[in-house]
């Protein structure tokens, strides 16, 4: 077993782990290339993370997936090959550009009916979608400031039993920074990991995939 300091790098595993695992969609290749020649953020989750992310969906029988944060629908599209047949997937996302490409591209899927794109700031579309009844899986994903709050939200939509995730909960590093000295966004995201480690409506811990990905089981 190799000891802290004592292995080969991380990275170098996780090399491995995706040499050996991940089988990307070339819908989903498709769909970087696309993202980058529009100009679009290249800040879709890696390839392992959307491997796990839609290992854990399938692994909860998912049937409803509620996605914080778009862009180009690169882990919706992930996620949503995990679900049934009659499963369906919301992902809310306040650019207009974003949203449609990713409508594009749900449609390519052939998943239209079952996947929708909803345009807005997440924080003014959540409340509604508490109307809409309990979600299996929240994955959150969007602007890092609102991570504390978009915890709140998905505490009162998850289902028992359903699975909260949220993707960069190690911000690169910068999670370990001292909090005088870091930025609103690693400010946010360590409060976040803070209050989600000793949140008593979850059972939670960070998988060391990709930027990191929070777990948590709904209680
Ligand atoms: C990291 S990207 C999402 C990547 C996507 N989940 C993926 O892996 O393919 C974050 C997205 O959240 C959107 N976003 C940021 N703040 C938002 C907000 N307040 N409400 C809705 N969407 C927001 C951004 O426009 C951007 O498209």
């Amino acid at each position: 077993m190799s000891r802290d300091g004592a292995g080969p790098p991380r990275a170098e595993l996780e090399q491995y782990a995706t040499d050996l695992f991940v089988r990307e969609d070339p819908l989903l290749a498709e769909l970087r290339a696309e993202m980058e020649s529009r100009d679009l953020p290249m800040i879709q989750v890696p390839a392992r993370t959307g491997l796990l992310l839609s290992i854990l969906v399938r692994a909860c029988g998912a049937r409803r997936i509620l996605e914080v944060g778009t862009l180009g629908g690169y882990s919706a599209l992930w996620m949503a090959s995990s679900l049934p047949p009659e499963g369906r997937l919301l992902t809310l996302e306040q650019s207009p550009d974003h949203a449609e490409l990713a409508r594009e591209f749900i449609h390519r899927a052939g998943r239209s009916e079952h996947m929708e794109v909803r345009v807005g700031n997440a924080d003014e579309l959540l409340p509604g979608v508490e109307d809409e009844g309990k979600w299996d899986v929240v994955f959150i994903d969007a602007d890092k400031e609102r991570y504390g709050s978009y915890l709140k939200q998905a505490e009162r939509l998850l289902r028992p039993g359903g699975l909260l995730l949220a993707d960069n909960v190690f911000w690169q590093g910068r999670i370990l920074e001292e909090t005088g000295e870091a930025d609103e966004s690693t400010k946010a995201l360590q409060e976040f990991n803070r209050a989600l480690a000793g949140h008593a409506s979850f059972d939670a811990t960070i998988l060391p995939v990709g930027d990191g990905v929070a777990l948590g089981v709904r209680r």
